[in-house]
């Protein structure tokens, strides 16, 4: 049985007090009884996010790395300084990272290469836009992005890979997937998986969905067969929504 993940997404939202206090706050409404918890700040909050979750069942990831050691990259950050932070997960190629700041499915590969290599979880985000999904492409778009995020990656890595599916037009607009629209894509993307590698693999993968989860949709969704989980944007804001959305994952 796959065990659930809930991952926050928190973007460039809270400072260094919000973010301390949403942190506990997550720390102290949930247990780890439930799905695994992932709480993604902004860079500059991590080391402050870390320390108030430490010693607990939460966890703690960024938003994205550079796959280069270190070197005169300004802007950017390394695998090491995030496992340095103690971070164990990192989003790799959110939607808005290709939609805004020019991530292709090369960089997402190379970036998924990088976590893997050097000790960190990736969560690797992929996603239809809704003029993709309104011409019929959405298993294509889907596959091209994960076989070129996972390309020649061996067995052994790709399991220890977590897939997020977020169609684009469900991000941040209040409209979600229909559960069997999104079961229907989790599907198709194990099928693949197990296509590709066998099915122990397929059947250990976490696969999220992400876009507009709210208390008010989260059970239907994590009911679903190969929903194993959600990454979770502006309800994650919220303590209580959250903890609602991470109750929902039971
Ligand atoms: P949303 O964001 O829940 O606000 O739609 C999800 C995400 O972008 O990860």
């Amino acid at each position: 049985m796959r065990r659930k993940l809930i991952a926050g997404n928190w973007k460039m939202f809270l400072g260094i007090e919000e973010a301390k206090s949403l942190a506990s706050a997550v720390v102290n409404l949930t247990d780890n009884n439930g799905p695994d918890i992932l709480l993604c700040p902004s860079f500059i909050l991590i080391p402050p996010v870390q320390e108030v979750v430490r010693g607990s069942h939460v966890r703690v990831g960024a938003q994205n790395l550079y796959w280069e050691e270190k070197g005169a990259y300004t802007g950017e950050i390394s695998a090491m300084m995030l496992l340095d932070a103690g971070c164990t997960h990192v989003l790799i190629g959110h939607s808005e990272r290709r939609q805004y700041f020019g991530e292709t499915d090369s960089t997402v590969r190379r970036k998924t290469a990088t976590a893997l290599e050097k000790g960190l979880i990736p969560v690797v985000c992929v996603g239809e836009t809704l003029e993709d999904r309104e011409e019929g492409r959405t298993e294509t778009v889907i596959e091209n992005q994960i076989s070129r995020a996972l390309e020649r990656f061996k067995a052994e890595e790709a399991a220890k890979v977590v897939i997020a599916y977020e169609p684009v037009w469900a991000i941040g607009t209040g409209q979600t997937a229909t559960p069997e629209a999104a079961q229907e894509v989790h599907s198709q993307i194990r099928r693949w998986i197990k296509d590709r590698y066998d099915k122990e693999i397929a059947d250990g993968i976490r696969i999220l969905y992400g876009g507009s989860i709210k208390p008010d949709n989260a059970t239907e969704l994590f009911s679903e067969e190969d929903i194993d989980g959600g990454l979770v944007g502006g309800a994650s804001l919220n303590a209580d929504s959250f903890k609602a959305i991470i109750d929902a994952a039971g």
